[in-house]
């Protein structure tokens, strides 16, 4: 059987603005943009991408809880992964991160930036939203970016919850939405891909596969890139 970390659930970890940065090619981002990080998580992204002069909000089911409540989680999550680790260290790239404790340390640090300003911008910048639902209205952010969502948990999420999901993101969004990475747990390219491309519901819209400096997981250095 293929390696692969188990999961009972969607894990609670973060990841930082370097590692989004790279992922997601943000290299032609002008500040002016208004970015939605979907499923953020206890990513540190938003905090470290606001002080930096983006305009960046995030959203998550999580958000509803008190940071309290999340840290607690997120460090029970990142307990279990880091145990993990070893058994399944040649499903990863080690260059990003040295070695497994210097991977911990910086998942350490993106939750501890986001509980940080979490707790001091509270819902205003941290959207509780459970998707495919949102409140947001027509064209409010520019770009949608997913990182470590969809395609990644296919086999927790259905298709149908990876269509409606990315339907109600192009009603939300004007310009564009970024996935990243395309491969599954396994680190296997996800099959939802190819069903992606041939739906002919996403017809009228130009997706590519782009490759990016970012990976981690070995054959993850790809992203999707989804044009209105
Ligand atoms: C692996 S984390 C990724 C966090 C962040 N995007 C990153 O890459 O660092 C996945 C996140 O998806 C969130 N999530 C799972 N299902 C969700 C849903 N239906 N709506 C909103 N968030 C969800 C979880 O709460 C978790 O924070």
């Amino acid at each position: 059987m293929d390696k692969q970390l188990n999961l009972k659930n969607i894990a609670l970890i973060g990841r930082t603005f370097e590692e989004y940065y790279n992922m997601f090619d943000l290299d032609d981002l002008n500040g002016n943009e208004i970015i939605l990080d979907v499923a953020s998580g206890v990513s540190s992204f938003c905090a470290q991408a606001n002080r930096q002069g983006f305009n960046v909000t995030a959203s998550d089911k999580i958000f509803s809880l008190s940071p309290y409540e999340i840290e607690q989680k997120c460090k029970q999550d990142l307990d279990m992964i880091i145990k993990q680790m070893p058994e399944i260290a040649d499903l990863f790239v080690w260059n990003n991160f040295k070695n497994i404790e210097s991977l911990k340390n910086q998942r350490e640090k993106a939750y501890k930036l986001f509980i940080e300003d979490f707790r001091k911008y509270g819902t205003r910048r941290y959207v509780p939203v459970e998707y495919p639902v949102t409140n947001f209205g027509n064209d409010q952010f520019d770009i949608s970016l997913l990182s470590h969502f969809l395609f990644l948990y296919e086999e927790h999420l259905s298709y149908d919850f990876h269509k409606i999901t990315i339907l109600e993101l192009l009603r939300i969004t004007s310009k564009e939405i970024r996935i990243f990475p395309i491969v599954n747990l396994k680190g296997k390219k996800s099959g939802f891909i190819e069903l992606i491309m041939r739906d002919k519901d996403f017809g009228c819209l130009q997706i590519s596969i782009n490759r990016v400096r970012y990976e981690f997981m070995k054959n993850g250095n790809e992203m999707m890139l989804i044009k209105k």
